[in-house]
């Protein structure tokens, strides 16, 4: 099948910035990826987000928000375009993920703000958003979407394998011999409690490296009380909203002692994927941006024993990734092939989704 040119686009649950990168595709097995950046939010839209999260605010305030967002992603797109020297007419389709705002499956909820007709309109390129939720009408999760990408990377890699995508929450893809061996879900929290805690306590955006983590001790029995949530021993597929932990039992600690034992949580709750998974994984790939904390990779290398790496390692950006499989998926959708499978999302069949706008 003939590779498409796609932009992926996406708006994480860490509140960071918009993703945009270029990748041509098959939708199947070939990838070649090109240009990235991340777009940081223009000045307010970030608070702006963050007051909507949980569909909370007026509706006419979240329409603003969609709209504001979809005009930064446009600006995303234009600042792609010019980094790789490419014309919008060079570029097929555009997979635009848009943000998250609530996402509840077992309600059959899950709502992403962004206007594909808009974005189409603003780009003159055809777009593809609304991703999750023809999964979640079969009965899915309609996450992780990410699996079936990681299976199209690791293509010629030794399993099982597990890629492990830290962002603000964490989820994992594990991946046996056959091509179908494909089993993912959301393991728990990644950096978003990581980053709101550090945000209140030093008005710095995140732990830069782990520093103020490896400067912390563990509380064992506050990591016990996190670590008791239902949530870790539930069976897979199963995903998570951004806000589902409470981090209330850390409450009392100070700065350092609270970014450990937070860290130390996401690394647990990583841990606590392995009985979940059919066999245990050789080694663990991970994406997103909890790999550049160095804390937390020491601690995901003590508890799970194997060898855990950046997915750097192979050659591939874990800070383009994410994006990456939006625009993959996009091609997937165009050509009516399914984003995701029973055992990423739980969905009772295969199920194909994504709404097209033409400009
Ligand atoms: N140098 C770094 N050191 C530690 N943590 C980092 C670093 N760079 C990024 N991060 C973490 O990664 C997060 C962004 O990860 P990302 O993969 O973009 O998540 P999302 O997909 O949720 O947006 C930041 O909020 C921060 O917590
Ligand atoms: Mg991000």
């Amino acid at each position: 099948m003939s590779l498409l040119t796609t932009i992926g686009l996406m708006s994480g649950t860490s509140l960071d910035g918009i993703d945009a990168a270029l990748i041509r595709t098959d939708g199947r097995e070939r990838v070649e990826a090109g240009a990235f950046l991340t777009l940081p939010y223009p000045d307010g839209l970030r608070d702006r987000l963050r007051a909507c999260l949980g569909g909370r605010g007026p509706l006419a305030e979240i329409a603003a928000v969609e709209r504001d967002l979809t005009l930064a992603h446009a600006e995303a797109v234009r600042a792609l375009l010019a980094m790789a020297g490419l014309a919008p007419n060079a570029v097929d389709l555009i997979g635009f993920h848009g943000h998250t705002i609530s996402h509840a499956p077992d309600q059959h909820l899950t709502w992403q703000i962004g206007d594909g007709a808009g974005l189409a309109a603003l780009t003159g390129i055809a777009v593809i958003n609304d991703f999750r939720s023809a999964d979640v009408a079969a009965g899915g999760q309609g996450a992780p979407l990410v699996p079936l990408y990681h299976r199209a990377l690791a293509a010629g890699l030794e399993r099982p394998l597990a890629l492990l995508n830290i962002g603000g929450v964490s989820n994992v893809t594990w991946l046996g011999a056959g091509a179908e061996d494909v089993l993912a879900f959301d393991t728990g929290p990644g950096n978003a409690l990581i980053d709101d805690w550090v945000w209140r306590h030093t008005g710095l955006r995140y732990d830069e490296s782990g520093t103020l983590a490896a400067a912390g001790r563990i509380d064992e029995t506050v990591l016990a009380a996190l670590l008791a949530q239902p949530y870790f021993r539930q069976p897979a597929p199963k995903s998570l909203d951004r806000d589902a932990f409470d981090p209330a039992p850390v409450a009392g600690l100070s700065v350092e002692d609270g970014t450990a034992t937070l860290t130390a949580f996401t690394a647990a709750a990583i841990a606590a994927a392995r009985p979940l998974l059919p066999a245990p994984p050789l080694r663990w790939l991970v994406t997103g941006g909890g790999r550049l904390n160095t804390t937390l990779m020491a601690m995901l290398k003590a508890r799970l024993g194997v060898a855990v790496e950046p997915v750097d390692d192979q050659g591939w950006s874990g800070d383009a990734l994410e994006a990456q499989a939006f625009g993959y998926l996009a091609v997937r959708s165009l050509r009516d092939l399914p984003l995701s499978l029973p055992s990423t999302t739980g969905a009772p069949h295969p199920v194909r989704g994504g709404r097209l706008h033409r400009p």
